[in-house]
């Protein structure tokens, strides 16, 4: 699904370099995938590089086989509405919207008609078990409520990708378990693969495979049975 070829992407202020060099790693359809390392050791670098959102000074980055590291800022855009998905750390919904319309964004986005926007945002909202949430908005949801409406918008427009930024770094201990536990099901579920930065033990734990991050180098990798 995702492959990742010896990509590098590097920044210099101050006369110090950081970023991240050299670096391959794929994941493969229907897995979840974890991004492990301490702070500043690379995986918001990496996790923009594969969602299309920055370019790599070096190395390729490909999905579905496809070469799409270097296409116009354009196409690297319907990419980004046609097969990746996204979840932040700070949620991201949009505050004067409720869960339905904040779902249904990134469908009209892709042309679709209200009606069916709607139709599609009910059903993924009803997937994340927040169907008596549909009218609320961001603000009169919990913090786990608000993860999961984020969720079911990156999930509505069926993406092949799910690129996640510490999703469960804004959550109590009690909410990152059941979080991480849906995303695992939709991956199984979907065929949907998912690339989760995070240095929370709890989503090492849920991963397939692991790679660990170090001063901007691939250090290991870590596949689970
Ligand atoms: N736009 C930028 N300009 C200069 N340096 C940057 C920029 N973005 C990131 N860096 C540097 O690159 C390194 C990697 O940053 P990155 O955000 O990828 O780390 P991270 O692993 O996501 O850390 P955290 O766990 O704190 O989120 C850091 O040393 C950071 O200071
Ligand atoms: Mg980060």
């Amino acid at each position: 699904m995702l492959d990742i070829r010896n990509i590098t992407r590097a920044y210099e202020l101050g006369g110090e370099k950081a970023g991240v060099f050299g670096i391959s790693l794929s994941v493969a359809a229907g897995k979840l995938a974890v991004l492990a390392g301490p702070s500043g050791s690379g995986k918001t670098t990496l996790l923009q590089l594969a969602g299309l959102l920055d370019s790599p000074d070096e190395g390729e980055v490909r999905l579905e086989g496809e070469a799409v590291s270097a296409l116009p800022e354009r196409q690297r855009c319907d990419l980004r509405l046609r097969k990746l998905g996204f979840v932040f750390q700070a949620f991201n919904l949009v505050p004067v919207l409720d869960a339905v319309e904040n779902v249904m964004l990134p469908l009209q986005l892709q042309g679709r008609s209200d009606s069916e926007a709607r139709k599609l945002a009910a059903a993924a909202l009803d997937r994340v078990g927040l169907t008596d949430r549909l009218h609320h908005l961001p603000g009169q949801l919990s913090g786990g409520q608000q993860q999961r409406v984020a969720i079911a918008r990156a999930l509505a427009p069926e993406p092949k990708l799910v690129l996640a930024d510490e999703p469960t770094a804004s959550l109590d201990h009690a909410h990152g378990g059941p979080l991480m536990a849906l995303m695992k099901a939709l991956c199984a579920e979907r065929g949907l693969s998912f690339l989760v930065a995070s240095h929370d033990p709890s989503v090492i734990a849920t991963a397939d495979v692991v790679f660990r991050l170090s001063d901007g180098l691939l250090t290991g990798t870590e596949v689970r049975p």
